[in-house]
Protein backbone atom coordinates (compact mmCIF):
# COMPACT_ATOMS: atom_id res chain seq x y z
CA UNK A 1 0.00 0.00 0.00
CA UNK A 2 1.37 3.60 -0.70
CA UNK A 3 0.81 5.09 2.97
CA UNK A 4 4.08 6.84 2.88
CA UNK A 5 4.65 9.61 0.22
CA UNK A 6 7.64 12.65 -0.02
CA UNK A 7 7.47 15.78 -2.50
CA UNK A 8 10.88 17.02 -3.77
CA UNK A 9 11.43 20.07 -5.16
CA UNK A 10 15.22 22.25 -5.05
CA UNK A 11 14.90 24.51 -2.33
CA UNK A 12 12.10 22.53 -0.13
CA UNK A 13 10.78 26.11 0.57
CA UNK A 14 8.54 26.47 -2.17
CA UNK A 15 6.98 23.59 -4.35
CA UNK A 16 7.47 20.64 -2.18
CA UNK A 17 6.18 21.97 1.34
CA UNK A 18 3.05 23.46 -0.42
CA UNK A 19 2.45 19.73 -2.20
CA UNK A 20 3.37 18.58 1.41
CA UNK A 21 0.92 20.91 3.25
CA UNK A 22 -1.90 20.46 0.77
CA UNK A 23 -1.87 16.94 0.72
CA UNK A 24 -1.53 16.88 4.30
CA UNK A 25 -5.25 18.65 4.53
CA UNK A 26 -6.55 16.36 2.19
CA UNK A 27 -5.53 13.29 3.51
CA UNK A 28 -4.19 13.52 7.37
CA UNK A 29 -3.71 9.81 7.71
CA UNK A 30 -1.09 9.36 5.06
CA UNK A 31 2.94 9.84 6.32
CA UNK A 32 3.92 12.26 4.53
CA UNK A 33 7.19 14.68 3.99
CA UNK A 34 9.16 16.69 1.86
CA UNK A 35 12.71 17.47 0.74
CA UNK A 36 14.99 19.31 -1.28
CA UNK A 37 18.30 18.04 -3.40
CA UNK A 38 19.83 21.08 -2.61
CA UNK A 39 21.32 22.18 1.12
CA UNK A 40 20.20 25.62 0.64
CA UNK A 41 17.73 26.10 2.53
CA UNK A 42 17.87 23.00 5.31
CA UNK A 43 16.49 24.24 8.46
CA UNK A 44 14.26 27.24 7.12
CA UNK A 45 10.52 27.53 7.07
CA UNK A 46 8.80 27.58 3.68
CA UNK A 47 9.51 31.17 1.99
CA UNK A 48 6.89 33.95 2.74
CA UNK A 49 4.96 34.60 0.01
CA UNK A 50 4.32 30.57 -0.73
CA UNK A 51 2.90 30.64 3.30
CA UNK A 52 0.67 33.58 3.01
CA UNK A 53 -0.56 32.39 -0.37
CA UNK A 54 -0.96 28.91 0.82
CA UNK A 55 -2.67 30.34 4.08
CA UNK A 56 -4.89 32.19 2.05
CA UNK A 57 -6.52 29.05 0.96
CA UNK A 58 -6.53 27.45 4.45
CA UNK A 59 -3.25 25.43 3.98
CA UNK A 60 -0.73 26.48 6.89
CA UNK A 61 2.54 25.74 5.79
CA UNK A 62 3.66 27.21 8.81
CA UNK A 63 5.39 24.06 11.05
CA UNK A 64 7.17 23.09 8.41
CA UNK A 65 10.71 22.98 8.10
CA UNK A 66 13.28 22.57 4.70
CA UNK A 67 15.81 19.21 4.73
CA UNK A 68 18.00 17.91 2.35
CA UNK A 69 16.49 14.83 0.41
CA UNK A 70 18.96 11.60 1.27
CA UNK A 71 19.37 8.29 0.02
CA UNK A 72 17.51 6.66 3.06
CA UNK A 73 14.79 8.17 1.31
CA UNK A 74 14.62 5.14 -1.26
CA UNK A 75 13.86 3.18 1.84
CA UNK A 76 11.84 5.16 4.07
CA UNK A 77 9.05 6.21 1.73
CA UNK A 78 6.95 3.88 -0.38
CA UNK A 79 6.52 6.62 -3.47
CA UNK A 80 8.64 9.99 -4.27
CA UNK A 81 6.88 12.51 -5.92
CA UNK A 82 9.06 15.22 -7.69
CA UNK A 83 8.00 18.91 -9.05
CA UNK A 84 10.05 18.44 -12.51
CA UNK A 85 12.78 16.71 -14.53
CA UNK A 86 15.45 18.36 -13.16
CA UNK A 87 14.81 17.31 -9.74
CA UNK A 88 13.18 13.93 -10.36
CA UNK A 89 17.26 13.04 -12.25
CA UNK A 90 19.07 13.78 -9.48
CA UNK A 91 17.03 11.96 -7.07
CA UNK A 92 17.07 9.08 -9.30
CA UNK A 93 21.35 9.47 -9.61
CA UNK A 94 21.44 8.66 -5.76
CA UNK A 95 18.96 5.67 -6.15
CA UNK A 96 20.59 2.87 -4.36
CA UNK A 97 21.62 -0.54 -6.16
CA UNK A 98 17.74 -3.12 -5.79
CA UNK A 99 16.07 -0.16 -4.61
CA UNK A 100 12.65 -0.18 -6.50
CA UNK A 101 10.64 2.72 -4.98
CA UNK A 102 8.48 4.90 -7.88
CA UNK A 103 10.04 8.20 -8.29
CA UNK A 104 7.15 10.38 -10.52
CA UNK A 105 6.28 13.66 -11.42
CA UNK A 106 3.36 15.56 -9.58
CA UNK A 107 2.18 17.58 -12.02
CA UNK A 108 1.21 14.75 -14.78
CA UNK A 109 -1.40 13.47 -11.67
CA UNK A 110 -3.24 17.01 -12.53
CA UNK A 111 -5.91 16.44 -15.20
CA UNK A 112 -6.63 19.16 -17.45
CA UNK A 113 -2.83 20.67 -17.11
CA UNK A 114 -1.26 18.70 -19.18
CA UNK A 115 2.13 19.50 -17.76
CA UNK A 116 4.89 17.43 -16.52
CA UNK A 117 6.27 20.03 -14.36
CA UNK A 118 5.48 22.24 -11.90
CA UNK A 119 6.63 26.00 -12.57
CA UNK A 120 8.92 27.51 -10.09
CA UNK A 121 6.83 30.31 -7.97
CA UNK A 122 10.60 31.11 -6.56
CA UNK A 123 11.45 32.57 -10.24
CA UNK A 124 7.79 32.76 -11.79
CA UNK A 125 6.26 34.53 -8.59
CA UNK A 126 2.96 33.16 -9.34
CA UNK A 127 2.46 31.46 -5.91
CA UNK A 128 -1.61 31.43 -6.44
CA UNK A 129 -1.30 29.85 -9.95
CA UNK A 130 1.10 27.29 -8.63
CA UNK A 131 -1.26 26.48 -5.88
CA UNK A 132 -4.07 25.65 -8.48
CA UNK A 133 -1.94 23.19 -10.26
CA UNK A 134 -0.90 21.79 -6.99
CA UNK A 135 -4.15 21.26 -5.44
CA UNK A 136 -5.27 19.33 -8.86
CA UNK A 137 -2.28 17.12 -8.65
CA UNK A 138 -2.93 16.67 -5.17
CA UNK A 139 -6.16 15.35 -6.12
CA UNK A 140 -5.24 13.46 -9.19
CA UNK A 141 -2.51 11.48 -7.00
CA UNK A 142 -5.18 10.67 -4.14
CA UNK A 143 -7.26 9.37 -6.32
CA UNK A 144 -4.70 6.96 -7.77
CA UNK A 145 -3.84 5.67 -4.33
P1 LIG B 1 11.60 25.28 -4.58
O1 LIG B 1 12.00 26.76 -5.07
O2 LIG B 1 12.56 24.32 -5.24
O3 LIG B 1 10.20 25.12 -5.08
O4 LIG B 1 11.71 25.31 -3.07
C1 LIG B 1 13.28 27.32 -4.91
C2 LIG B 1 13.56 28.00 -3.75
C3 LIG B 1 14.79 28.60 -3.60
C4 LIG B 1 15.73 28.52 -4.61
C5 LIG B 1 15.44 27.83 -5.77
C6 LIG B 1 14.21 27.21 -5.91
N1 LIG B 1 16.98 29.17 -4.47
O5 LIG B 1 17.69 29.32 -5.48
O6 LIG B 1 17.32 29.59 -3.35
Amino acid sequence: MTTRILFVCLGNICRSPAAEGVMRQFAPKLELDSAGTSDWHVGEAPYGPMRAAAKARGFDLSPLRARQFQTNDFRDFDLIVAMDHSNQDRIEALRPAGNTTPVTLFAEYAEGWHASEVPDPYYTRDFDGVLDLIEDAARGLLARL
